[in-house]
């Protein structure tokens, strides 16, 4: 295999960072004297200039409800949300029918609580998740326990990956769902999705993936990780907070009942019953978030530009980088194994990890710390918080070299 190709033979090109940089007006900010170095990406990701016109153009040009009135406005803006969702379904290879609009993937995996293991699901029937799920994939099952159906957790070993024998070990005739993290939002392990969605389908089960943390960061097709649902956020990826999407196969969302009732979901209307919206409308309440919507299609025009296989050639760069330089720093603790997506936790001696992001904050570093949404996981991993440094396309080296600068300050701050 030749430098730069990957093993479809399609060339991987470099980004143009520098190019990248200037559409993105906030990383230009000061921080505490410092030029900001947004390392939190995890967490949300900064906005390109595209995504913050394409918010404005909609305000300011076209702003109107979608498909109810036959007026201009109202026309402009409901073909630029169905592009809009025509450009997610792309991005995924899934279908238009298939892409359900929520607010964050938690209000996708409440969707599938309610519309599929609560309607569908007996009592003793099995869900079956791993330790090391954000909350999103682990609190909404938990009010499934009130129905009698039955949660299973497979562990990972020390090298924060799943113990993949588990799966067929937990696994009965009882188990319908089984649900897990592609990348882990605090180890960055990557989930072999593929091979867990076999198992999941030959025992006859549901196979769900929280793709949060990896459709924004690699190429990602549904129909080739043959995934029945999976959950993702807008912000995470360039895109506005407040809107995400709930991917299902469309045979199955066509079976479920929908879960929130009331306006626009509904084909006819009587007093004592409603016949159900086609897809995907029918899962989708009230006036949608058609800004959002919008400007998450404009977030996915920018991504598909760079390419997602150049995005995470990228991040995988950096985080090549990032693993050796932090592996020199003494009394680091990492968390997670060498081959990752782009998020590192650790933890720096005993040092809380706010008192380590503070420090960074202090120098302008941007970074995440505490449970990370993952408490289960910090539990089994023997600690209460860690901190995080997670990347994305506008990252550089040289901000790599600024983190660990700032870390050997942190160790002299706390005389490690
Ligand atoms: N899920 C986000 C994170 O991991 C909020 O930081």
């Amino acid at each position: 295999m030749k430098k730069g190709e990957t093993m479809d033979g399609i060339q991987q090109q470099e980004l143009n960072v520098d190019g990248i940089r200037k559409d993105f007006p906030i990383l230009e900010r000061f921080v505490r004297e410092k030029k900001l170095v947004y390392l939190d990406n995890a967490a949300t990701t900064q906005k390109p200039l595209q995504v913050i016109n394409a918010l404005t153009d909609y305000y300011t040009k076209y702003n109107s409800n979608v498909h109810r009135a036959v007026h201009t406005l109202s026309a402009e803006a409901s073909e630029a949300y169905d592009n809009a969702r025509q450009k997610i379904a792309g991005f995924i290879n899934a279908k238009f029918r298939e892409i359900v609009f929520v607010k964050n993937g938690s209000e996708g995996a409440n969707i599938v609580l309610h519309s599929l293991v609560l309607d569908r699901f007996k009592p003793g029937d099995e869900i079956i998740s791993t330790v090391m799920e954000h909350h999103s994939n682990i609190v909404p099952w938990q009010l499934a326990q009130k129905k009698g159906i039955r949660l299973k957790f497979v562990d990972i070993d020390d090298r924060g990956q799943l113990k993949m024998e588990q799966f067929d070990e937990l696994m009965t005739e009882r188990t319908k769902l089984v649900t897990v993290a592609h990348v882990s939002n605090v180890l960055g392990t990557i989930n072999p999705v593929e091979e867990i969605g076999r198992i999941a389908h030959d025992a006859g089960a549901f196979f769900m993936i929280d793709a949060a943390q990896s459709i924004p960061h690699m190429p990602f097709d549904v129909k080739k990780v043959d995934c029945d649902f999976c959950i993702f956020s807008g912000h995470k990826m360039l895109a506005p907070t407040g809107i995400g999407c709930l991917y299902g196969k469309e045979a199955l969302l066509e079976d479920m009942e929908p879960f929130l009732r009331g306006s626009d979901m509904i084909k006819e209307v009587k007093l004592l019953e409603s016949t159900w919206n086609d897809l995907p409308y029918k899962f989708e309440t009230g006036t949608p978030n058609i800004a959002d919507s919008i400007a998450f299609g404009a977030a996915v025009d920018y991504l598909n530009a760079l390419g997602m296989k150049n995005v995470w050639g990228h991040e995988q760069n950096l985080v090549n980088y990032v693993m050796k330089r932090l592996s020199e720093i003494k009394d680091l603790v990492i968390y997670g194994p060498q081959k990752r997506g782009g998020v590192i936790s650790f933890n720096l001696g005993d040092v809380h990890s706010h008192d380590t992001a503070s420090v960074l904050d202090e120098q302008g570093i941007a970074v995440r710390s505490g449970h990370h949404c993952a408490m289960p996981l910090m539990k089994r991993l023997g600690i209460t918080a860690a901190t995080r440094a997670s990347f994305y396309i506008y990252n550089t080296k040289e901000e790599i070299d600024r983190l660990c600068d700032a870390l050997e300050q942190a160790r002299s701050v706390f005389k490690l």
